[in-house]
């Protein structure tokens, strides 16, 4: 959806089956101001910063704080993307009340949205956020924040019950409220079927081509990030091995004298650099 207006919740909810709707994560002001020129519906400041900017090894150790300070930066660069923030690992679980105060804090930080991993489990703490008048992204399928607990990285609804269980919580999460949901790894005949289930758009990653919109790591599709490389990622750029060429050039011109060059040198004044000669001469 391309224009100069911020993109609402119901333009997100009138693309479905209209315009499909693009989705990136972001974390920093910089990159934030590219992908909003660039025409970017959704920018999800995704937990997934704590692995591909903070290195840590899953998204779990991630907390308010740090959540805070990506969404405000974000938020800061995007001048039209709707700004969706992540509800870090602990910050929902507990219950409502705490999931309220802290959807209130991602808000103030300049969140458009909140987003929660899970379904029937927390009904009720979605729904408290919507009373408090905050839009809520659902994400079912692979739930990378508790996964690794039990069965790790797999593709969701491979069987027939999982696949019906799957239908059952999204129309769960449009009850609740929820004005979109991300499809995480679900394989493709479950997200034909859900998405034609629900009335909400569905935003697919790994999970095929039938979803109303799409979301990916932007670290992923930039190939900045190494340490995972999944096979539903397209790589639209490799940004690492750019990255490696201009710093190693940068070591070598600093260790060899060329860096910097004249048009990056500053002088003194003409006049004040000849009195302070001459009186150095004294
Ligand atoms: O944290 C994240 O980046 C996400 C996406 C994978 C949807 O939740």
């Amino acid at each position: 959806m391309q224009g100069r207006t911020k993109v609402s919740v119901s333009d997100i909810v009138a693309m479905k089956r209209r315009e499909k709707i693009s989705v990136l994560t972001a974390y920093d002001y910089s990159t934030a101001q590219i992908c909003d020129r660039a025409g970017i519906d959704i920018l999800l400041v995704g937990d997934s910063v704590g692995m591909v900017v903070l290195g840590y090894t899953s998204t779990m150790p991630v907390g308010m704080q740090e959540m805070i300070i990506f969404c405000g930066a974000v938020a800061r660069g995007a001048k039209r993307a709707m700004i969706v923030g992540d509800m870090p690992f602990g910050s929902y679980q507990p219950g409502p009340s705490l999931a309220v105060e802290n959807a209130v804090q991602l808000i103030k930080a300049g969140c458009d949205a909140v987003k929660l991993e899970g379904s029937s489990e927390i009904v009720g703490t979605i729904k408290a956020i919507v009373d408090a008048g905050i839009p809520v992204m659902g994400h079912i399928g692979l739930r990378p924040q508790t996964s690794s607990l039990w069965e790790g990285y797999k593709l969701q609804g491979r069987t027939k019950e999982a696949a019906i269980k799957l239908i059952e919580e999204a129309n769960v999460l449009e009850k609740a409220g929820v004005f979109s949901i991300v499809l995480e790894m679900v394989a493709t005949e479950v997200v034909d079927a859900i998405t034609k289930s629900v009335s909400i758009p569905t935003i697919g990653i790994g999970s095929g081509p039938s979803c109303d919109g799409q979301v990916l790591v932007l670290h992923d599709m930039l190939g900045i990030y190494q340490d995972i490389q999944p096979r539903f990622v397209k790589r639209y750029a490799e940004l690492s091995k750019s990255i490696f060429d201009a710093v190693s050039g940068y070591n070598r011109d600093v260790k060899d004298g060329r860096f910097p060059e004249e048009s990056n040198t500053f002088y003194m004044n003409r006049e004040e650099l000849g009195k302070w000669k001459n009186e150095r001469k004294r």
